[in-house]
Protein backbone atom coordinates (compact mmCIF):
# COMPACT_ATOMS: atom_id res chain seq x y z
CA UNK A 1 0.00 0.00 0.00
CA UNK A 2 2.64 2.19 1.03
CA UNK A 3 4.47 4.37 -2.18
CA UNK A 4 7.56 6.16 -1.93
CA UNK A 5 6.18 9.04 -3.29
CA UNK A 6 4.49 9.47 -0.25
CA UNK A 7 7.76 10.22 1.76
CA UNK A 8 8.84 12.79 -0.42
CA UNK A 9 7.66 16.36 1.57
CA UNK A 10 8.11 20.09 1.67
CA UNK A 11 10.85 21.12 -0.69
CA UNK A 12 11.98 17.74 -1.24
CA UNK A 13 9.58 17.61 -4.02
CA UNK A 14 11.40 19.75 -6.55
CA UNK A 15 14.26 17.15 -6.61
CA UNK A 16 11.43 15.14 -6.84
CA UNK A 17 10.16 16.98 -9.83
CA UNK A 18 13.61 18.00 -11.48
CA UNK A 19 14.14 14.53 -11.80
CA UNK A 20 10.87 13.84 -13.48
CA UNK A 21 11.19 16.42 -16.20
CA UNK A 22 14.31 15.66 -16.50
CA UNK A 23 15.52 19.65 -16.78
CA UNK A 24 19.15 19.68 -17.37
CA UNK A 25 21.78 22.88 -16.15
CA UNK A 26 21.91 23.43 -20.11
CA UNK A 27 18.29 24.57 -20.00
CA UNK A 28 18.43 26.29 -16.29
CA UNK A 29 21.14 28.19 -18.22
CA UNK A 30 19.21 28.91 -21.34
CA UNK A 31 16.44 30.52 -18.92
CA UNK A 32 18.84 32.19 -17.10
CA UNK A 33 19.40 34.06 -20.23
CA UNK A 34 16.08 35.24 -21.00
CA UNK A 35 15.13 36.46 -17.17
CA UNK A 36 15.47 40.60 -18.79
CA UNK A 37 12.98 39.61 -22.07
CA UNK A 38 11.06 38.03 -19.23
CA UNK A 39 10.91 40.96 -17.41
CA UNK A 40 10.38 42.84 -20.53
CA UNK A 41 6.60 41.93 -21.03
CA UNK A 42 5.32 41.85 -17.38
CA UNK A 43 3.36 44.76 -17.50
CA UNK A 44 1.75 43.15 -20.60
CA UNK A 45 1.33 39.94 -19.03
CA UNK A 46 -0.13 41.13 -15.61
CA UNK A 47 -2.81 43.87 -17.88
CA UNK A 48 -4.07 40.84 -19.62
CA UNK A 49 -4.10 37.99 -16.51
CA UNK A 50 -6.42 40.68 -14.57
CA UNK A 51 -8.40 41.73 -17.06
CA UNK A 52 -9.47 38.33 -17.17
CA UNK A 53 -9.86 37.58 -13.44
CA UNK A 54 -12.07 41.44 -13.47
CA UNK A 55 -14.21 40.66 -16.16
CA UNK A 56 -15.59 36.88 -14.43
CA UNK A 57 -17.98 37.80 -11.47
CA UNK A 58 -16.40 34.03 -9.27
CA UNK A 59 -12.63 35.47 -9.94
CA UNK A 60 -13.60 39.05 -9.23
CA UNK A 61 -14.42 38.62 -6.26
CA UNK A 62 -11.05 37.81 -4.56
CA UNK A 63 -9.25 39.99 -6.42
CA UNK A 64 -8.36 42.94 -3.21
CA UNK A 65 -5.49 45.17 -4.05
CA UNK A 66 -5.43 44.96 -7.75
CA UNK A 67 -1.60 46.89 -8.21
CA UNK A 68 -0.06 44.46 -5.28
CA UNK A 69 -1.24 41.28 -7.05
CA UNK A 70 -0.25 42.68 -10.10
CA UNK A 71 3.23 43.46 -8.65
CA UNK A 72 3.60 39.89 -6.98
CA UNK A 73 2.62 38.05 -10.43
CA UNK A 74 5.24 39.81 -12.47
CA UNK A 75 8.20 38.88 -9.99
CA UNK A 76 6.27 35.43 -9.88
CA UNK A 77 6.67 35.34 -13.90
CA UNK A 78 10.79 36.73 -13.53
CA UNK A 79 11.21 33.88 -11.73
CA UNK A 80 10.17 31.40 -13.59
CA UNK A 81 13.18 32.23 -15.91
CA UNK A 82 15.81 32.08 -12.72
CA UNK A 83 17.19 29.15 -13.73
CA UNK A 84 17.94 27.74 -10.21
CA UNK A 85 14.86 25.30 -9.29
CA UNK A 86 16.72 24.16 -6.03
CA UNK A 87 14.67 23.35 -2.57
CA UNK A 88 14.12 27.60 -1.81
CA UNK A 89 12.76 28.03 -4.91
CA UNK A 90 10.34 25.05 -4.19
CA UNK A 91 9.54 26.51 -0.36
CA UNK A 92 8.73 30.30 -1.86
CA UNK A 93 6.34 28.58 -4.81
CA UNK A 94 4.40 26.31 -2.43
CA UNK A 95 4.20 29.55 0.23
CA UNK A 96 2.80 31.04 -2.78
CA UNK A 97 0.29 28.25 -3.19
CA UNK A 98 -0.91 28.19 0.20
CA UNK A 99 -1.43 31.91 0.36
CA UNK A 100 -4.51 30.89 -2.10
CA UNK A 101 -5.56 27.87 -0.48
CA UNK A 102 -5.87 30.08 2.82
CA UNK A 103 -8.04 32.32 0.98
CA UNK A 104 -10.04 29.77 -0.29
CA UNK A 105 -9.63 30.54 -4.01
CA UNK A 106 -11.14 26.78 -5.67
CA UNK A 107 -7.81 25.40 -7.56
CA UNK A 108 -9.62 25.32 -11.19
CA UNK A 109 -8.75 29.50 -11.04
CA UNK A 110 -5.52 29.21 -10.61
CA UNK A 111 -4.94 26.25 -12.94
CA UNK A 112 -7.50 27.63 -16.01
CA UNK A 113 -5.18 30.68 -15.71
CA UNK A 114 -1.81 29.10 -16.52
CA UNK A 115 -2.59 29.32 -20.23
CA UNK A 116 -1.83 33.35 -20.45
CA UNK A 117 1.39 32.19 -18.61
CA UNK A 118 2.22 29.85 -20.81
CA UNK A 119 1.28 32.31 -23.78
CA UNK A 120 3.93 35.13 -22.46
CA UNK A 121 6.40 32.95 -21.39
CA UNK A 122 6.35 30.97 -24.82
CA UNK A 123 6.96 34.38 -26.51
CA UNK A 124 9.62 35.30 -24.44
CA UNK A 125 11.43 31.40 -24.96
CA UNK A 126 10.76 31.52 -28.27
CA UNK A 127 13.59 34.34 -28.72
CA UNK A 128 16.04 31.75 -27.88
CA UNK A 129 14.67 28.90 -30.01
CA UNK A 130 12.37 25.66 -29.47
CA UNK A 131 14.94 24.40 -27.04
CA UNK A 132 14.05 27.27 -24.58
CA UNK A 133 10.70 26.69 -25.53
CA UNK A 134 10.69 23.22 -24.17
CA UNK A 135 12.49 24.47 -21.14
CA UNK A 136 10.04 27.05 -20.29
CA UNK A 137 7.21 24.30 -20.41
CA UNK A 138 8.94 21.84 -18.02
CA UNK A 139 9.88 24.83 -15.80
CA UNK A 140 6.20 25.74 -15.86
CA UNK A 141 4.77 22.44 -15.32
CA UNK A 142 6.67 22.09 -12.41
CA UNK A 143 5.04 25.11 -11.20
CA UNK A 144 1.79 23.95 -11.94
CA UNK A 145 2.73 20.73 -9.82
CA UNK A 146 3.94 22.96 -7.13
CA UNK A 147 1.37 24.96 -6.70
CA UNK A 148 -1.57 21.96 -6.59
CA UNK A 149 0.63 20.64 -4.18
CA UNK A 150 0.02 23.33 -1.48
CA UNK A 151 -3.83 22.35 -2.25
CA UNK A 152 -2.96 18.72 -1.87
CA UNK A 153 -0.85 18.92 1.60
CA UNK A 154 -3.78 21.29 3.45
CA UNK A 155 -6.27 18.41 2.49
CA UNK A 156 -4.09 15.40 3.74
CA UNK A 157 -2.25 17.50 6.51
CA UNK A 158 -6.33 18.26 7.80
CA UNK A 159 -7.34 14.71 7.67
CA UNK A 160 -4.65 13.44 9.23
CA UNK A 161 -5.54 15.44 12.25
CA UNK A 162 -9.18 14.31 12.07
CA UNK A 163 -8.19 10.88 12.33
CA UNK A 164 -5.53 10.72 14.89
CA UNK A 165 -2.48 11.92 13.33
CA UNK A 166 -2.12 8.64 10.86
CA UNK A 167 -1.07 9.66 7.46
CA UNK A 168 -1.14 6.47 5.99
CA UNK A 169 -5.08 6.30 6.97
CA UNK A 170 -5.43 9.86 5.67
CA UNK A 171 -4.07 8.95 2.02
CA UNK A 172 -6.32 5.81 2.41
CA UNK A 173 -9.50 7.58 3.23
CA UNK A 174 -8.68 9.98 -0.25
CA UNK A 175 -8.29 7.00 -2.43
CA UNK A 176 -11.37 5.12 -3.83
CA UNK A 177 -10.14 1.98 -2.34
CA UNK A 178 -11.27 2.90 1.14
C1 LIG B 1 -1.32 30.90 -12.13
C2 LIG B 1 -1.83 31.19 -11.05
C3 LIG B 1 -1.42 32.24 -10.06
C4 LIG B 1 -0.19 32.70 -9.69
C5 LIG B 1 1.14 32.25 -10.24
C6 LIG B 1 -0.39 33.68 -8.65
C7 LIG B 1 0.62 34.37 -8.01
C8 LIG B 1 0.45 35.02 -6.81
C9 LIG B 1 1.50 35.50 -5.95
C10 LIG B 1 2.98 35.42 -6.29
C11 LIG B 1 0.94 36.01 -4.84
C12 LIG B 1 1.67 36.63 -3.64
C13 LIG B 1 1.76 35.59 -2.54
C14 LIG B 1 2.63 36.03 -1.40
O1 LIG B 1 3.81 36.38 -1.64
O2 LIG B 1 2.15 36.03 -0.25
C15 LIG B 1 -0.49 35.89 -4.98
C16 LIG B 1 -1.41 36.28 -4.05
C17 LIG B 1 -2.76 36.35 -4.31
N1 LIG B 1 -3.40 35.89 -5.43
FE1 LIG B 1 -2.58 34.85 -6.93
N2 LIG B 1 -1.74 33.81 -8.44
C18 LIG B 1 -2.40 32.97 -9.28
C19 LIG B 1 -3.76 32.84 -9.40
C20 LIG B 1 -4.66 33.63 -8.77
C21 LIG B 1 -6.07 33.71 -9.07
C22 LIG B 1 -6.77 32.91 -10.19
C23 LIG B 1 -6.61 34.60 -8.18
C24 LIG B 1 -8.03 35.09 -8.01
C25 LIG B 1 -9.05 34.70 -8.68
C26 LIG B 1 -5.54 35.05 -7.32
C27 LIG B 1 -5.70 35.93 -6.26
C28 LIG B 1 -4.72 36.21 -5.34
C29 LIG B 1 -4.96 36.92 -4.08
C30 LIG B 1 -6.28 37.48 -3.59
C31 LIG B 1 -3.72 36.98 -3.43
C32 LIG B 1 -3.44 37.63 -2.08
C33 LIG B 1 -3.52 36.53 -1.03
C34 LIG B 1 -3.31 37.04 0.38
O3 LIG B 1 -3.95 38.03 0.73
O4 LIG B 1 -2.49 36.43 1.11
N3 LIG B 1 -4.38 34.46 -7.71
N4 LIG B 1 -0.76 35.29 -6.19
Amino acid sequence: MEKMSWNVKEEHIVDDLVALLSITAEECQLLRSLQGEAEAITARMVDEYYDRLLAHEMTREFITDLAALKRTLAQWFVKLFCGNYDKNYALDRLRIGMAHVRIGLPVRYPLAMFDVLDRYGVEVAEKKGPEAVIAFRKVLALDVATFTQAYDNTQLNHLKDLVGGSETLARRLLTDKY
